[in-house]
Formats: structure tokens, sequence, C-alpha cells
């Protein structure tokens, strides 16, 4: 079979300016998301184009996934290399990739025994853990305030935010949510009925909210008390984003399901549910599947981006760089920042009033790429490899972006 290069700009004719593209968005595309606020084209490192060929500095990485930025070399040559060998098998088969990066996921756990289901999100990743918790004799399940685990039925049934569940009710049942970071509250709801706890190490959507020092060895001490699973997500926090593989094992934690995604396929699309111990028993043939979790060419982008960020030392490059970010938003000493939060790179500026978005509006104007999970809360995760001069140059206009948003707005 020969490639038709041609085939593909026929598919793609038509819309090429942005006005194009977003008035054939709205007509074909349903509107979950509001309107897009741009249209980007290209992206290289940590820059994005947009289609009238406007450079970016993309901040964000599409929402904590780009860890190694866009259109890295190694990933590229992984992904092509096997799709261009064998590009998808079904789960009646094994690839050698899939093996490897279960292995390699397995043993950042910290544990003795550990398994992993892949999936291709980090709701569906969610999803398998509901379902090993609801292989125990246990039904109930402790989620916390602030939390968000994705939006499928099950995964919205332990994410707390009234405005996204409510239209769904009901929702499967015996999930009870305690104030996140409150290790007492938690050990007041846990008990013999429980069959799991489900803690992000750092809240992601709630604004990036970093729990009291200890909190989850507490859980851990609580989960083993009553026989009860712990379980991590670490959809957004995990694969190098803040610093460590994992957060909860930086903190001496073993889980006993953990959940990953968003960087482990440096945007191509794998999240994995990783158990440990006995846990890692509880599904058995037919308790659950996939047809795509497992992919080759998805195992083999998240094999490249653990050996990118091993060999270039970029756990403790984004502690570093964290810590740099930190300094430097503290150093402009502007009325409207009240503080930085985070860990690694994923941290927030937190704003005295509610103009995160307005100030996301002004950031994109600007040539900058973040977001606002908060009204008040601006949010940061670029890619592990971004440079702390790139980020000076965001700190270096946000005090001008704040004023003229504040004052656009009095
Ligand atoms: C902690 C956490 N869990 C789960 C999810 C859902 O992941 P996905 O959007 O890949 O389904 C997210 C997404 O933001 C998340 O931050």
């Amino acid at each position: 079979m020969t490639a038709d290069p041609m085939i593909l700009s026929r598919e793609l004719s038509g819309a090429t300016s942005s006005a194009a593209v977003l008035e054939a968005y709205a007509d074909s595309v349903m509107n979950t998301f509001g309107l897009p606020k741009r249209v980007f084209v290209r992206g290289e490192g940590c820059y994005l184009w947009d289609a009238e060929g406007r450079r970016y500095l993309d901040l964000l990485s599409g929402l904590a996934v780009n860890a190694l930025g866009h259109a890295h070399p190694t990933v590229l040559s992984a992904v092509t290399g096997q799709i261009a060998t064998v590009g998808h098998v079904s789960n009646f088969f094994a690839t050698p990739a899939q093996v490897a990066l279960a292995e390699r996921l397995s043993s950042m756990t910290g544990a003795d025994e550990a398994r992993v289901f892949f999936t291709n999100s980090g709701t569906e990743a969610n999803e398998a853990a509901f379902k090993i918790s609801r292989m125990t004799a246990r039904s109930k399940i402790i989620s916390t305030e602030g939390a968000f685990h994705g939006r499928s039925m099950g995964a919205l049934a332990l994410t707390h935010n009234p405005k996204y569940r409510m239209p769904f009710q009901p929702l499967p049942s015996e999930v009870i949510f305690v104030p996140y970071g409150d290790a007492e509250a938690l050990a007041s709801v846990v008990d013999e009925t429980v069959a799991a706890v489900v803690l992000e190490p750092i809240q992601g959507e709630n604004g990036v909210v970093v729990p009291p020092e200890g909190y989850l060895r507490s859980a851990r001490e609580i989960c083993d008390q009553h026989g009860a699973l712990l379980w991590m997500d670490e959809v957004q926090t995990g694969i190098g984003r803040c610093g460590s593989w994992l957060v909860h094992v930086d903190e001496g934690v073993t889980a006993d399901i953990v959940t990953i995604a968003k960087g482990l396929g440096n945007g191509f699309p794998v999240g994995a549910c990783i158990a440990t111990g006995q846990a890692s028993r509880l599904l058995g043939p037919g308790s659950h599947g996939s047809t795509f979790g497992g992919n080759p060419v998805a195992a083999i982008a998240g094999l490249a981006v653990i050996a990118v960020i091993e060999r270039d030392g970029l756990l403790d490059q984004a502690k570093a760089l964290g810590d740099h970010l930190t300094a430097a938003v503290m150093r402009l000493v502007h009325p409207l920042i009240t503080g930085v939060r985070g860990r690694g790179l994923l941290q927030a500026v937190i704003l005295a009033q509610p103009i995160a978005p307005a100030v996301v509006d002004a950031a994109l104007a600007a040539g900058f790429v973040i977001n606002a999970p908060r009204p008040e809360v601006l949010r940061l995760a670029p890619a592990l490899i971004v440079s702390a001069a790139e980020l000076d140059s965001f700190v270096g206009v946000l005090p001008a972006l704040l004023d003229q948003v504040a004052e656009e707005s009095t």
C-alpha cells in the first residue's frame, strides 16, 4: 500500500482561518466546552501557533498532559515506529509494549505485587478502580468535598461539584463526601462498611489545593484500621507533574489502587488503574474490559515519556522550577496576589478578587496559555521541559495583566 498525502488535505479542506474553523465548530461539535478561545494548528516544545501564525507560550500543556511539550521527537518516533510495526491487536492478545509499561507502572507504586488495567483516560481509570472497590464485599465509598474524578456516571458519583452532578441524578449511590485535608473527618466516617477512600494527593480541578502534611499517611492508617482500600487518584498529579512519579509514594504511602492518565502519553490517550497486593487480583475475566485499553501505540507513548523524564532528570527539574516560579511570583508583591500554592509544575496563583477568568483571557491576548479552575485561581501546568526564562517571561507580564483586568472591571 502506498501513502496518499492528498487524501487528508481534501478531508481538512475548507476551514483554514480561525474564524472559519470556529464557525464550523459551533455547527458540528457538541457544546460541552463552550466556544474554544483559539484554533491551534501547530505545537513545538512549549509553544503553540494559531491558524494566523501567532505564537503562544503554553503554560497549561493541554491541561497537565504534554509533559514533554509538543512534538517531542522521542515520543514521535516511538509512536510512529509502533504504528508502523503493529498498531492494535485487541485484548485477546498481548504486546511487548503493553507488558513493559505495566511492569514500569507497577514498580512506581512501591508495592511488591501490583497489576495494571489499561484505559484511554483518567475517567476510565477511575471507573476500573470503582469496579475493583465493588469487588470487595462492601459498597460504600468515601470521597472529598471539591474532588474531581471525571464525568462518566461512576466517576461523577465521586466528583463533588453539584453543578456537574445534579442533572444526572441518580448516580451510583453510597458515596459520602468529607472535607478535604481533614483526617479527623475522614476517620469519623470510615468503618467496616467502607470499600474504599478515594483521594487526589493535591486537588487539581478544585484550584490546586494541597492538603496538610501527613494527611495521606493518616488516610492510609485509617483505611488499614478498617480494612478499606486506599485509592489515590493521581490522574493530574502523577508521572512527573509534581516532581515525582506518584505524589503519595513520595510521601511514603503505598495505596491499594492508583489511577493515572494525563501526563502519561504526552497527548496520546492512555490511562491506567494500578492495583497493589490483594486488590490487584479482584478483577477477573469478564469483570471489566476495553477495546483500546493497553493498545501498543498508547503503551509505547507511555514508555517513551517515562524514559525521557528519567533520562533528562525531569522529576528534580520540575521540583526546582516549581520553587523558582513560586519565588518569582511572590517577589512581585502585587496587591491582587495573595499567594502561590502547588507542587512541582502544578501551581496556582491565588488572587484577591474573582477575576481569574478575565486574567486568563488577557494572558491569551498577550500570548500565554493558562487557565482558571476557580474564579480566584490561576493554574499553571507547563511542560516539564519549560525553562526558568520561559516561566519568568510570564511572571514579568503578570502584574500588567492583573492591573489591566482590575482597571477594566471597575
Ligand atoms: C484528578 C482527576 N481525576 C480524573 C480526571 C478525569 O480524567 P480524564 O479527563 O482523562 O477522563 C481528571 C481530569 O481533570 C482529574 O484531574
